[in-house]
């Protein structure tokens, strides 16, 4: 853990209900939600794990996890949660070092996920056909902290993927299947491809090219996550279980 804060730190700060805010020690005086008129620069120097007061309201400053930092984000496009980023990191086994191209970048939160599993040495390289979301996608993986991580294409990877020797190739966009053909040429052996698709017509499509083009060890699943809710009297499955978001289908280029 560093202490105290730097100039240039991401933190977190939380108040007394457990709400969280994302700050960067970096940036001016703004109106902040949560806060009010509030300048960042004033947490230098404290230390994590202090008590401040802002306006009366006292907050504990800690260093941001990653889920702190996929919760901050500004969402415009509709992202991918963990419980499916996760389970798209460890089936294409991303880990540091790794080169993965993503389509499209969205908000960014799947970015921001595989840019924490390549760092240090690794990088994200990320398409968007859209400017409007490349600029929400790119500030909200430089406010967690990862934009040297992560390269922002503006492009349709169903025309394109200009990259080679790739370890994995994540896809979210409507219509994986016209992008199959790109990512196998730019994968290497052994490379992973996962597309991530709301409905089944997508999947059945999917599947269809990723077989058509040679593509191996093909498989499509789904997760689901229940919180418990544990009371003193008893438990049980919170209403608000994450049921349905996605099918996410993944392939291997074996030959
Ligand atoms: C559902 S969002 C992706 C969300 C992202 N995975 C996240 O977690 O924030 C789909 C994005 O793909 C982009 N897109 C759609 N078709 C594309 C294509 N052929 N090439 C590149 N980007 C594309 C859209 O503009 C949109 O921003």
């Amino acid at each position: 853990m560093p202490n105290p804060v730097e100039e240039n730190c991401r933190v977190i700060l939380v108040d007394e209900k457990g709400n969280r805010i994302l700050l960067h020690a970096i940036d001016e005086v703004q109106k902040i939600k949560g806060l009010g008129v509030y300048n960042p620069k004033e947490l230098i120097g404290k230390d994590y794990w202090e008590s401040i007061d802002i306006s009366g309201k006292k907050f504990m400053i800690l260093s941001p996890s990653i889920f702190d930092k996929i919760s901050a984000i500004q969402r415009k496009a509709q992202i991918i949660l963990p419980k499916d980023g996760m389970f798209i990191i460890f089936y294409c086994d991303v880990k540091s070092g790794d080169m993965v191209v993503e389509g499209g970048a969205g908000s960014g939160a799947l970015t921001i996920l595989l840019a924490n599993s390549v760092r240090p040495n690794g990088k994200v390289i990320s398409y968007e056909k859209r400017e409007d979301f490349m600029r929400i996608a790119k500030r909200n993986v430089e406010s967690a902290g990862l934009g040297d991580y992560v390269e922002f294409r503006r492009g349709d990877v169903t025309s394109t993927i200009d990259e080679t020797g790739i370890d994995a190739v994540v896809l979210d966009i409507p219509n994986p299947w016209d992008a199959v053909n790109n990512a196998l040429s730019g994968l290497k052996l052994g490379g992973h491809l996962a597309c991530y698709s709301p409905t089944m017509n997508q999947v059945e499509k999917t599947v269809n090219e990723m077989r058509k083009f040679g593509l191996e060890w093909i498989k499509t699943l789904e997760t689901m996550q229940r919180e418990m809710v544990v009371g003193e009297k008893g438990m049980r499955p919170s209403f608000d279980a994450l049921g349905h978001t996605g099918y996410v289908t993944f392939g291997r280029k074996i030959r």
